[in-house]
């Protein structure tokens, strides 16, 4: 039987990170809205445990966001964080003041007295606040356990009826011990074995897909070679089976042998519907004179949804008849600030097949299994999948591939270069064990500079490879990695080495984002 830790969504931004934690404790979280039947969630799922999220508003404001009658007297374990423990304060008599100034930040509290959910925790604990509210006076029956600097209610407990409540936010990595309260709530207080895992996350994704794509409708996945999209393929496979096409287009841009490999990975999968297709002639040729990096960007778009819209006429798929299931993450939806309900514009700008989606989108047939996990879960679930390391463990890699990685014209010759570049810089960086600390590393190759060298006995004028390695959590800005000299010389003497006669110059990209993209085009 499943076992559900219920979260009820207030509006905080981080209600989705309590959800995550939980998973990390090996706890299934189900979140629901305040206003979205939590009666009858508590019905459905008879939950171990409940958590209240925190919340913008302030329980003052008319039309605040209100808590269920249910929810208290229910008898389950209840936590309320920030916005919840007020809700939780006020539903029981005691009182929440209207605060001016507020708590924001950094705050250090005094843990005073044994508590079942402070357990653990040494006196003294560094935790993240943001509220405006707070509490004046406790209703009867609890007791306060933690204390702010000004003797604020930071944590409160009615263990009698197991409701506990806190001011803080133990959810975020600027709470420490944040994770040890969640621990002592889950598995002490509730009761949780823990025993959660990412094969009954499948499960229940595949329940969900089965039931939405019913009968012998037909789902398509395009598979682009990153984690993201080969875990939606094996997902939808497993759902599916044949009635799921796993579409992977080789544009010609991809790194060498990805194509081979994504391919290859999911045939050892045994997946059932593998559709492979070699357009990277079509790609080349109408790329060709082009040295714009938004026309590239543009073509690789356009040919994209032709190869793709032929194919998807000769396996009778459509935006009307079938669905598209897409390996978006909740980083996804965050990235374009829509942490929230609404996904209209996702990652746009990004994707080739955008105008596709939309008609997808808009028929109501698009389904984002994964987009409430984050990138190192969906990681971990690869993993989980037997999806092989390279491929679960893989940097981000754009659409338009080597096209935006050449400062010229992009042609056999060009990509062929650029290509064993790219892959000299990404093999050096795995022998060197470092690849995995890296958000994204990249090589850019430029037909356009000419460059004086000497090699052997002889003068070169050839050419510069850039090379680009950065580290971030979301990409809006980045960081280069500063990475060890010796290796940066290994790579530059491969470089020069191995593609003598054409590169002579070898730089590294020491701008951070802002003020450089990361990549060059
Ligand atoms: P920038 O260069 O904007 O890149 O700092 C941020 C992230 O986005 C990727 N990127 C793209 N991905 N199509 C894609 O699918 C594109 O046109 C594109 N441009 C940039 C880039 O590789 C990095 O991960």
């Amino acid at each position: 039987m499943r076992e559900i830790m219920l979260i009820v969504d207030f509006g905080s931004q981080y209600t989705n990170l309590i959800a995550r934690r939980m998973r990390e404790l090996g706890v299934e979280p189900v979140v629901v809205g305040w206003n979205n039947a939590v009666w009858a969630a508590l019905q459905h799922y008879e939950p171990k445990g409940i958590i209240l999220s925190g919340g913008p508003d302030s329980i003052y404001e008319p039309d605040s966001p209100s808590l269920d009658r249910a929810v208290l007297p229910s008898g389950i374990p209840v936590l309320g964080i920030c916005y919840g423990m007020h809700l939780m304060v006020d539903a029981l008599g005691g009182e929440v003041q209207a605060g001016e100034i507020g708590e924001y930040g950094s705050a250090e509290i005094l843990v005073h007295s044994e508590s079942p959910l402070l357990k653990g925790l040494r006196i003294q604990q560094q935790v993240w606040a943001s509220h405006g509210d707070s509490v004046s006076q406790l209703p009867e029956g609890f007791r306060t356990t933690a204390t702010g600097p000004e003797g604020q209610f930071s944590a409160i407990e009615n263990v009698d009826r197991q409701l506990f409540a806190v001011q803080f936010h133990p959810e975020v990595d600027h709470t420490p011990h944040g994770r040890t309260i969640l621990r002592n709530f889950a598995l002490s207080i509730c009761g949780f074995e823990g025993s959660w895992s990412w094969g009954d996350y499948l499960q229940l994704r595949e329940g969900e897909i089965r039931r939405l794509v019913w009968g012998d409708q037909k789902a398509l996945v395009l598979v682009s070679g990153g984690v993201d999209s080969t875990v939606a393929a094996v997902l939808a496979d497993r759902a599916l089976g044949e009635r799921a096409y796993l579409l992977h287009v080789d544009n010609g841009l991809m790194r060498k042998d990805e194509s081979a490999q994504v391919l290859r990975t999911l045939e050892q999968l045994e997946v059932r519907n593998l559709v492979g297709i070699d357009a990277g002639e079509e790609f080349l040729a109408a790329l060709k004179g082009v040295t714009d990096p938004e026309k590239k960007r543009q073509i690789i778009g356009n040919v994209f949804v032709e190869v793709l819209e032929r194919k998807m006429t000769d396996l009778g798929l459509s935006p009307d008849t079938s669905y598209l299931i897409q390996g978006t993450l909740y980083t996804d939806l965050v990235e374009s600030g829509q942490g929230g309900t609404n996904k209209a514009t996702i990652k746009s700008h990004h994707n080739a097949s955008a105008e596709l989606i939309v008609k997808w989108r808009e028929s109501g047939r698009l389904l984002e299994p994964n987009d409430r996990i984050y990138k190192d879960e969906v990681r971990t679930f690869a993993r989980a999948l037997g999806i092989p390391e390279a491929i679960a463990s893989r940097q981000p890699y754009p659409g338009p591939g080597l096209a935006i990685r050449i400062l010229g014209e992009v042609n056999h010759e060009s990509v062929a270069i650029a290509r064993q570049v790219d892959d000299i810089f990404i093999s050096e960086l795995e022998a060197a064990g470092i690849y995995g600390e890296i958000s994204q590393a990249l090589a850019v190759f430029k037909p356009v500079v000419r460059t004086t060298g000497v090699q052997g006995d002889a003068r070169t004028y050839g050419h510069e490879v850039t090379l680009r390695a950065v580290v971030t959590n979301d990409f809006m800005t980045v960081k280069f990695a500063e990475l060890p000299w010796e290796v940066l010389r290994r790579i530059s003497t491969r470089i020069t080495n191995e593609l003598k006669g054409v590169v002579n110059r070898v730089t590294y990209d020491i701008t951070d984002k802002p003020p450089a993209t990361t990549e060059w085009e």
